[in-house]
């Protein structure tokens, strides 16, 4: 195993893009994106969304890196090397971590359950899409009854919590380096196979024409904020990871390259994802079949499926290409929470990943249970609505998505930008020398003004504008 002062660390370069990679392409890309570009006029969307990632993106990112790989300390032990008394905005990155995965660990449990409803009852799927989703949250939709979800809840998830934690403890190198290095190469095959097959169906080309053709009329200031906030969550920014990925990397890589990789490798992931889903959706279910977030992908893709000649073995597919986009996500969450955890307390990592595996599913079943079978609500709080009581599984993802990402990715820019010192952060890029990092002096002056500017807007609109951004 390769280690520096005990530390583990990973053994390739490309091991270390397939991992931060596997972590940027999630589901926020295969069913998030999709939806938001063809809301955001196709074209018009994907421009200024690429915009986004070229300017902010990448560099929130290589904050994040460089925090990592000069410290080579988890998330809380960078922060307080960094600036002893910003101990606790690393803590909140690694709470940040904490909640996210444990909602995503039930998604990524229904993911489970879908691959093996496609294989083994597709016709009852198909018969009734929504009653067959609603039925794993617990909700007999035909009878208007609730129950405990006992397979959305307990079962599946455990199965997908149980393979995430196998691969963690197995450590940096043998499990996550390893099983990014199959998963990733199979996510990108998959994907390529279903692109081709949705735009070759009879119809798909009005999707394709949709996708390609600008349509700024749909373009808002709004349109500005919801790619914004998509790009922080695609690319895994603001949630610890980046930092303790980075922190696992030699000092002899180029962390400048890497970054324009990562960022460039998990956006075209989610183009493809549009140019799969719109394409297909337009040709099976009619453009206004388009829609994003879990209903859209366990539900109305259903309707896709079934309208395409072997859509059960392409269906299939589908869940298998969420299920590698969500368990190298999940994977890298975990990395983020167990590392912080058991390096800031000298605990064993074996048993720190199982029992922070297990206290993120007892809160993930509330997430679940709250969507329907029991009365379970959070607060919030926004200048549209005032006070509101959202269901507990819409408070997590708001919490998180709105409030906490920002926060944490911002604190990064300001922690690398001003704290520590931009200068710092080039110099770590350029180690004396060795590689040229030509945008310097632009990444500078973007992680000092730019990126931070940004981001407090988004803060302070995803408040005004309620319930707006997703
Ligand atoms: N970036 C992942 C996606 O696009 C999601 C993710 C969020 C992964 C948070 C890790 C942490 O779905």
């Amino acid at each position: 195993m390769s280690t520096q002062n005990g530390r583990a660390q990973w053994a390739t370069n490309m091991g270390f893009i397939l991992a931060a990679a596997g972590s940027a392409v999630g589901l926020g890309n295969i069913w998030k994106f999709p939806g938001k570009a063809y809301e955001g006029g196709g074209a018009a969307f994907i421009l200024i969304y690429l915009a986004i990632v070229a300017i902010i993106g990448t560099t929130v990112m290589l904050a994040e890196f460089v925090i990592g790989r000069h410290t080579q300390k988890d998330t809380i032990g960078a922060y307080s090397q960094l600036r002893s008394s910003w101990k606790g905005w690393g803590f909140l990155g690694v709470v940040t971590a904490f909640i996210i995965l444990s909602y995503y660990f039930q998604v990524g449990g229904w993911v489970v359950y879908y691959i093996y409803s496609y294989i083994f009852k597709s016709a009852e799927v198909m018969a009734n899409p929504l009653f067959y989703f609603y039925n794993l949250l617990g909700y007999d939709a035909a009878n208007s009854a609730t129950f405990f979800p006992l397979a959305g809840a307990i079962i599946c998830p455990l199965i997908f919590i149980g393979l995430t934690v196998f691969i963690v403890v197995r450590g940096v190198e043998k499990g996550i380096e390893r099983f990014n290095k199959i998963g990733m190469p199979a996510l990108f095959g998959i994907l390529i196979i279903l692109m081709i097959r949705a735009v070759t169906l009879p119809g798909a080309s009005e999707g394709v024409k949709y996708m390609l053709t600008p349509d700024f009329s749909k373009v808002t200031g709004e349109t500005f904020l919801i790619a914004l906030g998509q790009a922080f969550f695609s690319l895994s920014l603001g949630m610890s990871i980046m930092i303790t990925y980075g922190s696992y990397l030699k000092r002899d890589e180029n962390l400048a390259k890497n970054t324009v990789l990562v960022c460039g490798f998990d956006t075209l992931i989610a183009f493809m994802a549009a140019f799969m889903i719109v394409p297909a959706v337009f040709a099976t279910l009619g453009s206004e079949g388009v829609g994003k977030g879990g209903g859209f992908a366990f539900v109305a893709l259903a309707g896709v499926f079934q309208n395409m000649p072997a859509g059960v073995f392409f269906g299939i597919l589908f869940y298998l290409l969420l299920f590698f986009a969500a368990m190298t996500s999940a994977i890298s969450l975990l990395e983020g929470a167990v590392a912080a955890v058991s390096e800031q307390r000298n605990w064993d990592r074996k048993k720190v990943t199982i029992g922070m595996a297990l206290a993120m599913f007892i809160v993930g079943v509330f997430y679940t249970i709250s969507q329907a079978s029991v009365n379970l609500k959070g607060v919030w709080f926004d200048f549209t609505d005032g006070v509101s009581f959202p269901a507990l599984a819409d408070f997590m993802e708001n919490v998180t998505d709105r409030l906490l990402i920002p926060i944490c990715a911002l604190t990064a820019c300001l922690l690398a930008g001003w704290v520590w010192g931009a200068k710092n952060g080039v110099e770590e890029v350029r180690q004396g020398g060795k590689f040229p990092f030509s945008l310097g002096n632009a990444w500078s002056v973007s992680v000092k003004f730019i990126a931070p500017v940004a981001i407090i807007i988004i803060i302070i609109f995803g408040l005004f504008l309620g319930k707006a951004i997703s």
